[in-house]
């Protein structure tokens, strides 16, 4: 079935507001015309307010890079749901590798952070990914497996057809090292197979699927033509207007 490509620039801890505005007028300006494509920047938490006033009206819309569970509360530094959708933003990423790696997030708390996305009406993007290491030992699947399980436990398979999965590799992220179109696919394939297996064919055959790590305008079509991957989640080349909107187009046309 025909799945909308999504694709999002992880902006991770670059950009302030001024800048965002300046991006999301430049990419408002470049892609008013593709409408194939669901097209999401997801600015650092500072700047999100300035994207959503610099994106309203448009084919362009917002997605903050975390969230907290718990509703409010004595969390220094978190910020909640409910915080996000008053701004309001659409989507949220959840589980990033960066997270898992630098911030001590696990499969739980992604799974904690999936749950309060979802009560709030925020579609999350959830990301799972293998190391080099565990690619290497040949642990790829029972990697990405345990961290399907466990983040999306609990969720209904509506639930489950409405997130969006993050497929990234951690050796291509930020390496300029690419999974092959083969590789992603056959991964891609796998985890749809999963959700096929735990909530049906139809969630299977809906639930869309980002391939990340090191996707540029050069690779970006053909990854885009894979059957199973259903867009990109896009950090480095993103950050330029130009790149960015060129990796747009050439996703779509892929
Ligand atoms: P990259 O990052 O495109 O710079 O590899 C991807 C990501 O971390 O989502």
């Amino acid at each position: 079935m025909a799945r909308k490509l999504i694709i999002a620039g992880n902006w991770k801890m670059n950009h302030g507001a001024g800048k965002t505005r300046e991006i999301v007028c430049g990419l408002r300006a470049e892609l008013a015309d593709v409408m194939a494509v669901d097209i999401v920047v997801c600015p650092p938490f500072t700047s999100l307010a300035a994207a959503v006033e610099a994106a309203a009206g448009s084919n362009i819309v917002v997605a903050a890079q975390n969230l907290h569970w718990a509703e409010n509360g004595a969390f220094t530094g978190e910020i909640s749901a409910a915080m996000l959708t008053e701004l309001p933003v659409t989507y949220v990423i959840i589980g990033h590798s960066e997270r898992r790696h630098y911030f001590g997030e696990t499969d739980e708390t992604v799974n904690q952070r999936l749950r309060a996305a979802l009560d709030a009406g925020l579609i999350p993007i959830v990301c799972v990914g293998e190391t080099q290491h565990e690619r290497e030992a040949g642990e790829t699947e029972a990697v990405v497996g345990r961290q399907l399980d466990g983040g999306l436990a609990g969720l209904n398979t509506a639930e489950v057809t409405g997130t969006v999965i993050a497929y990234e590799p951690v050796w291509a992220i930020g390496t300029g090292l690419t999974a092959t179109p083969d590789q992603a696919q056959a991964v891609h394939a796998f985890i749809r197979n999963r959700i096929r297996a735990a909530h049906g064919a139809d969630a299977a055959d809906q639930v869309r699927i980002q391939y990340g790590g090191s996707v540029k305008v050069d690779n970006a079509a053909e990854l885009m033509s894979q059957a199973d991957i259903d867009g990109a989640l896009v950090g480095g080349a993103s950050l330029k207007v130009d790149d960015f909107a060129a990796l747009v187009r050439n996703a779509a046309a892929g």
